[in-house]
C-alpha cells in the first residue's frame, strides 16, 4: 500500500480533489477517514485491499462505493482469483448501498462475455459525475426558492465521482449564483458531516452550520430550513429508502413541521427487486463506533445497537431527484414509468 500525505493547504496545489482515481495499476482513494485533518491519498494495488478500504470507510458513499468496488473486482481478476468469489467478496463489504452490488455486477457480466470490467468501471466514473451533474440541475429546478437546505451524512464530492447528489443540488445553486446555506448534521456515529460535509462545502466556499443531530427536529420547528435533502444508499420499487441513521428521525420531524423532506440518488440506488424498506438489509456495524475511547467512554463491554442506516417510508418523501427525473408520489409508478 503507497501513501501520499499532506496538509490538506499543501495539497491542495498538487492534487484535484477526487474521491477516487485509476492510476492504471490500482485504485488511488482521498482516505476518508483521515478527513478533514489530513489529505492522504492510498494506492490500492489488491481486491483485499479494496474490500478492507470499503469496509472500514476509507472509501464511502454510495456512488464512490459502487465504483471503487468494480475497480476492486477488476483487481481480484486481473489477479488470476475467481471471478465469482471476487465478486460476491465485494459485494459482501457492506450490505446496504446497492450501487455495489450493480456496480460490480456490471463488471462480473463484461467479463463473462469476454470483456474488459475495466472499461466498465472507468465508465461508472464518468457515468456517475455526469449523473451528479443532472441531479444537481433537476433539483436546482424542483427546489427553486428554498435556500436554507438541511443535509445528513456527506453526499458531496467524496461520496460520488461527481459534484455529489444532495450536495451536488447545493453546488448546482451556488454556481447559479442562487442563494444557498446548509444545515449540516453531524451524523453520529462516524460523523460524516461533521468531518466531510462541513470541509467540503468550506472548500467550496459554500456556507454551513454544523448542528449536532439532535438538534435537527429544533432546526426544523423553528422554521430555520426551507428544504430537507439527503442521499440514498438503497431505494426500494415502492419508494422507501435506506440512508444513513438518522435519516428517518429528519422525515419525521420535517414532516411534523412542514418542511418538505427530498432524497437525491443516482438511478443505480433504485433496486427494483426489493419491493419494499422492509426488505432492505441493513448494515451493523461495530460496538467500539459508538463507545469511542478515552475520557468518558462507557465500559468497552456495554451493550449497543449500532445499525449503520435506516429506512424512510415513501410516505414521508416529498420527491426523488433522480438524473432521469425528479420522482413523486406514488413512486412505485413513478419508478417503473423512468425505468422504461
Ligand atoms: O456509511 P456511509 O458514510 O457510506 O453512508 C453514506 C450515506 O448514507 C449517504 O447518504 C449515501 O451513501 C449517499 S452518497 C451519494
Amino acid at each position: 500500500m503507497a501513501v501520499t500525505t499532506g496538509s490538506s493547504a499543501a495539497a491542495a496545489q498538487v492534487a484535484p480533489m477526487a474521491s477516487i482515481e485509476w492510476t492504471g495499476e490500482g485504485l488511488r482513494i482521498l482516505d476518508q477517514r483521515r478527513v478533514p485533518d489530513e489529505r492522504r491519498f492510498v494506492d490500492l494495488g489488491s481486491v483485499d485491499a479494496v474490500i478492507d478500504a470499503i469496509a472500514t470507510l476509507a472509501v464511502r458513499g454510495a456512488n464512490v462505493l459502487g465504483t471503487a468496488g468494480a475497480f476492486g473486482y477488476v483487481l481480484g481478476v486481473r489477479a488470476g482469483l475467481d471471478p465469482d468469489e471476487v465478486a460476491a467478496r465485494v459485494i459482501g463489504a457492506r450490505p446496504t448501498a446497492v450501487n455495489l452490488r450493480v456496480a460490480v455486477g456490471l463488471a462480473h457480466d463484461a467479463r463473462r462475455r469476454g470483456e474488459d470490467p475495466l472499461d466498465v468501471a472507468l465508465a461508472l466514473l464518468a457515468e456517475d459525475r455526469d449523473a451528479c451533474a443532472a441531479i444537481g440541475e433537476l433539483g436546482r429546478v424542483e427546489l427553486a426558492g428554498a435556500s436554507r437546505i438541511l443535509t445528513h451524512c456527506n453526499t458531496g464530492v467524496l461520496a460520488t465521482t461527481g459534484r455529489g447528489t444532495a450536495l451536488g443540488i447545493v453546488y448546482a445553486k451556488a454556481a447559479a449564483g442562487e442563494p444557498v446555506e446548509v444545515l449540516a448534521t453531524e451524523t453520529r456515529p462516524l460523523r460524516q458531516g461533521a468531518r466531510l460535509t462541513v470541509w467540503e462545502l468550506q472548500e467550496a466556499g459554500v456556507p454551513v452550520t454544523l448542528i449536532i443531530d439532535a438538534a435537527a427536529a429544533a432546526a426544523l420547528t423553528a422554521g430555520l430550513v426551507d428544504a430537507v435533502v439527503v442521499g440514498a444508499d438503497r431505494i426500494a420499487a415502492n419508494g422507501d429508502t435506506a440512508n444513513k441513521i438518522g435519516t428517518l428521525a429528519l422525515a419525521i420531524a420535517a414532516q411534523h413541521a412542514g418542511v418538505p423532506f427530498y432524497v437525491a440518488a443516482t438511478w443505480n440506488a433504485i433496486d427494483a427487486g426489493t419491493p419494499s424498506g422492509a426488505a432492505i438489509p441493513i448494515e451493523q456495524r461495530a460496538a467500539g463506533e459508538v463507545i469511542g475511547s478515552g475520557e468518558g467512554a462507557p465500559s468497552a463491554d456495554t451493550s449497543v445497537w449500532n445499525p449503520a442506516f435506516d429506512v424512510t417510508p415513501a410516505s414521508l418523501i416529498a420527491g426523488i431527484v433522480t438524473e432521469r427525473g425528479v420522482l413523486h408520489a406514488p413512486f412505485g409508478p413513478a419508478i417503473a414509468e423512468l425505468a422504461r
